[in-house]
């Protein structure tokens, strides 16, 4: 079985027998890490209290320790919502102009990240690989080395890097991104991400070494790689042929009226581009009027990081935006946009992209953007709807035979938008197997496995530094 996996990440999503099944995109890809294996997940649970207590709480589901603390309000406030969410994900999403950065907030994150090293410390052994997740605990080798822990750790970031001009806005950035060379492995979404954080570590004095893939400084030896994350490919393509039948199925079609359906999945973000969707799909409806009352858009977005103001003014934004093209070209029988803010489950998401002709997928900028990859895995092969892909999704790098678009120009969103409805049937099975295999070639086992395969097969930072003269 080998050694125990400890992952970490900051929301763990601990299973409920009662709810549904943990949904979303980082949530899947632990679980494919995990399973077959003896592993622990640990992070916060979700829930903030008055005094937490340090000791973590542990729950066993399927053979995986969900081992979990809670947040202080304040911890909530400076480390979540404030220094992760406000300043690491607008820069790292290449949105200088959105960071509100102040020094309360990073200390909140360096403790939180301190608290998440000293509730490891009670439970590691030192032959565990450790795998940590994500723009919220980037320095948590850094604090775990401090206290003596040399495990091989591996990081993994499921959001952009952008390119070192704009790291360098980031306050302090050498003690958040500089840190992350005391990992042994860390891995990005795509090689222009591998790239941006090679030139800025490379310009905070790290040094090439005989290994291309491999930086050196003084102290420490860090391996970088791409490791494009997938999704349960032959899982999701199942569980939407599986949905013919369903009641979400009978009800949507139903309400279609015949109508094509368009489907667009994003949590209520700035970096998903959706009031940029709309105005592409205001500029179909005034250029295409031929469509006018045969399609319907569907924007399934549920909300997200609702305490932030930047998602507060973004949810005005959008439902005033869709009111307004509604108002404008709808009438009492036809409605263009269906503006919906609850989230779904996957097999429910799965049906839905199956019966959309069309997946609109564009993102202003995001790390992969696993919707895509969902949206292609759901369609039938004989009769596959069309991908509308904006090419600053890392998922563009794979899904080339998508239809790629400027999210920043509606006018060739909506031209997209207009080819899509009427490719022919050869083009678009043609443009679908060639992307389902790249998607059944690179699924999330895979991902997950080359991860751990490249964390343990070469030598450890610490194991280099010992042997070295
Ligand atoms: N998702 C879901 N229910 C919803 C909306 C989204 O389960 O109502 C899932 C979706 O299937 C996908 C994930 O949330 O697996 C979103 O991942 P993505 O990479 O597209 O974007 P993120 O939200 O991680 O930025
Ligand atoms: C993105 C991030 C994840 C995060 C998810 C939902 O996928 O990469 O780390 O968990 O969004 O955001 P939330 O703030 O609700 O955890």
């Amino acid at each position: 079985m080998g050694a125990r996996l400890v992952v970490i990440s900051n929301r763990v999503p601990v299973p409920d027998p009662e709810g549904p099944p943990a949904a979303g995109g980082l949530a899947v890809a632990v679980m494919a890490a995990l399973r077959g294996r003896e592993g622990i997940w640990f992070g916060w649970s979700g829930q903030v209290s008055d005094d937490p207590s340090d000791e973590p709480r542990t729950q066993v589901h399927d053979g995986i320790s969900y081992v979990v603390i809670d947040l202080k309000e304040q911890d909530f406030e400076e480390y979540y919502n404030g220094f992760a969410n406000r300043v690491l994900w607008p820069i790292l999403h290449y949105r200088v102009d959105l960071a509100e950065f102040n020094r309360a907030d990073l200390s909140g994150y360096v403790r939180v990240n301190q608290r998440f090293a000293l509730a490891l410390s009670r439970i590691l052994r030192p032959d565990d690989l450790v795998w940590v997740h994500d723009y919220h605990l980037m320095p948590l080798a850094r604090l775990l080395r401090a206290q003596g822990h040399y495990n091989r750790i591996g990081f993994f970031l499921h959001i952009p890097v952008p390119p070192p001009d704009l790291i360098a806005a980031l306050p302090h950035h050498a003690d958040i991104l500089g840190a992350l060379v005391d990992y042994d492995l860390v891995g990005v979404q795509t090689d222009n991400d591998r790239e941006n954080l090679r030139r800025y570590l490379r310009s905070r004095g790290a040094d090439r070494t005989g290994d291309p893939d491999v930086l050196a400084l003084p102290d420490q030896r860090v391996r970088l790689g791409a490791y494009p994350v997938g999704i349960e490919t032959d899982e999701f393509t199942r569980m939407a042929e599986a949905s013919a039948g369903s009641d979400i199925v009978g009800e949507m079609t139903e309400s279609l009226g015949g109508r094509a359906l368009v489907i667009g999945v994003d949590r209520l973000d700035y970096s998903k581009g959706i009031t940029h969707r709309l105005d592409a799909i205001e500029r179909f409806l005034a250029h295409a009027p031929e469509w006018r009352a045969r399609v319907t858009f569907l924007q399934v977005t549920p909300k997200s990081r609702v305490e932030i103001p930047e998602y507060a003014a973004l949810q005005e934004a959008v439902s005033g935006t869709a009111g307004r093209i509604n108002g404008a070209y709808g009438d009492v029988s036809w409605t263009p946009i269906r503006y919906v803010n609850r989230s779904y489950a996957r097999e429910e998401l799965a049906a839905l992209y199956r019966l959309a002709r069309v997946g609109l997928v564009t993102p202003l900028r995001d790390g992969m953007n696993l919707v895509a990859k969902e949206y292609v895995a759901a369609q039938d092969p004989g009769d596959p709807g069309v991908l509308v892909l904006s090419q600053f999704a890392g998922a563009a790098a794979e899904l080339d035979r998508a239809l790629l678009v400027n999210p920043h120009e509606p006018e060739a969103v909506a031209a997209a938008i207009l080819r899509a409805l009427e490719m022919p049937l050869a083009e678009r099975v043609e443009r679908h197997a060639s992307m389902i295999e790249v998607l059944r070639r690179n699924d999330v086992s895979h991902w997950a496995e080359n991860f751990i395969t490249d964390l343990t097969g070469h030598p450890a930072s610490s194991e280099i530094r010992e042997t070295e003269p």
